[in-house]
């Protein structure tokens, strides 16, 4: 591994690539002609991007990727909050954030605490079981939350997974195939849960929209709580391996995805020419927003910047981090050899998210 990412789309990935982002940050915007992407590192510029009305989601032209145009995964993507901008986006992120708020904490935590700890009890806790819960809990918790049954949560946590690679920018047909498919299931698995407990109050958030709508915006919240919750759960196993650390404190948390972010970049597509922060930007053209590095910019607030800022800020913090306090509870309960767990730690995951692999050096 050299001592610099490759590019901006491989710093995730990579053991140490502060020092890169810091001449990033200092910079402020760069452009990276091979990637076709514009860099914006610092604090100011990433701000100004993710304020802009002209920096979207999605290209104007190009609302749902061509690959899943047509299928009921795009069909779904195109109803999501996270792909929707003006007005559309402003009454769903109320629906959406109403949604989330009715569901307290403490009943998140304690929910990802009991599924981590019968996850645990079926083997020996070793870096690959380590992989298979980071993997299974994000979605499992949400999903048991929404009224799934559980003896299914496995499999839809695996459904979700395959969404997730067949809107991967790599996917072939072959994985857009098997997503659009994962979604049909899903999609008939949310038709038919009860409606108490949270979904009802769900259903009363989205009451001024149809069936399709709500449904495919809980599809959309099980799809954005999968990489980046395994994400962030991953990182705070890591720190449990490197030694005791208060995880019931959200300020520590913070102060940790500061200093090591697990979301690294999102995007953006430029609607209108614009100058952001100094730098001109044309229609057309696409910002590969570096979070990790803003939160590093000495010039900045010294602000984790892991849940995003602006218009499209993640509505789902509260519950990521209830549900990765509750799997740590369930783990440390199981008294693993968190030294040896740490020993093989790899970066392997989706290129915005800094994923840590636990068992990549075992043998199967
Ligand atoms: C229960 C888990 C989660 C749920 C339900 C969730 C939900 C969402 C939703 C619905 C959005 C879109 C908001 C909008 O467009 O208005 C979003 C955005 C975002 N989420 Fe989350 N999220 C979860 C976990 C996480 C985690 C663990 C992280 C970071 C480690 C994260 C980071 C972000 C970021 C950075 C954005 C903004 C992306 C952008 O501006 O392009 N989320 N999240």
């Amino acid at each position: 591994m050299s001592a610099w990412p490759e590019h901006a789309l491989a710093a995730a990935g990579h053991p140490d690539p502060y020092p890169y982002y810091r001449t990033l940050a200092e910079d402020g915007w760069r452009r990276d002609e091979q990637l076709g992407l514009w860099l914006a590192a610092s604090r100011r510029a990433v701000d100004a991007v993710l304020g802009s009305p002209v920096c979207r989601v999605r290209p104007v032209r190009e609302p749902v990727p061509a690959g899943i145009a047509g299928s009921p995964l795009g069909e779904a993507f195109g109803r999501w909050l996270r792909m929707s901008e003006g007005d559309a986006h402003a009454r769903l992120r109320t629906a959406v954030g109403e949604g989330l708020a009715a569901l307290p904490c403490d009943e998140a935590e304690l929910t990802a605490r009991r599924l981590a700890r019968a996850f645990l009890m079926t083997g020996a806790v070793d870096g690959r079981r380590l992989d298979a819960l980071v993997d299974f809990l994000p979605v499992a918790t949400l999903a048991s939350l929404l009224g799934w049954p559980e003896a299914a949560l496995a499999e839809a946590a695996e459904a979700i997974a395959r969404v997730c690679r067949a809107l991967a920018a790599d996917a072939d047909a072959a994985a857009r195939e098997r997503g659009a498919e994962a979604c049909r299931t899903l999609l008939a698995d949310l038709a038919v849960l009860s409606t108490d407990g949270w979904l009802r109050r769900w259903r009363e958030a989205f009451s001024e929209w149809d069936g399709a709508s709500l449904n495919a915006n809980l599809l959309g919240i099980l799809f954005q709580s999968r990489d980046a919750g395994a994400g962030l759960l991953s990182a705070g196993i890591a720190w449990c391996c490197q030694g005791e650390w208060d995880h019931a404190d959200p300020a520590e948390w913070r102060a940790r995805l500061r200093q090591d972010p697990v979301l690294h970049h999102t995007r953006r597509f430029v609607a209108a020419n614009a100058t952001l922060a100094g730098q001109t930007l044309r229609a057309g053209d696409q910002v590969l927003v570096l979070l990790a590095a803003a939160a590093r910019d000495p010039a900045g607030p010294a602000e984790t910047m892991d849940f995003g800022r602006g218009r499209h800020a993640c509505p789902g913090e509260a519950l990521a981090l209830a549900t990765a306090r509750g799997a740590l509870h369930a783990l440390e309960q199981n008294r693993p050899d968190w030294r040896a767990l740490g020993g093989g730690i790899r970066f392997s995951g989706p290129p915005n998210v800094r994923m840590r692999r636990f068992g990549a050096g075992e043998r199967a």
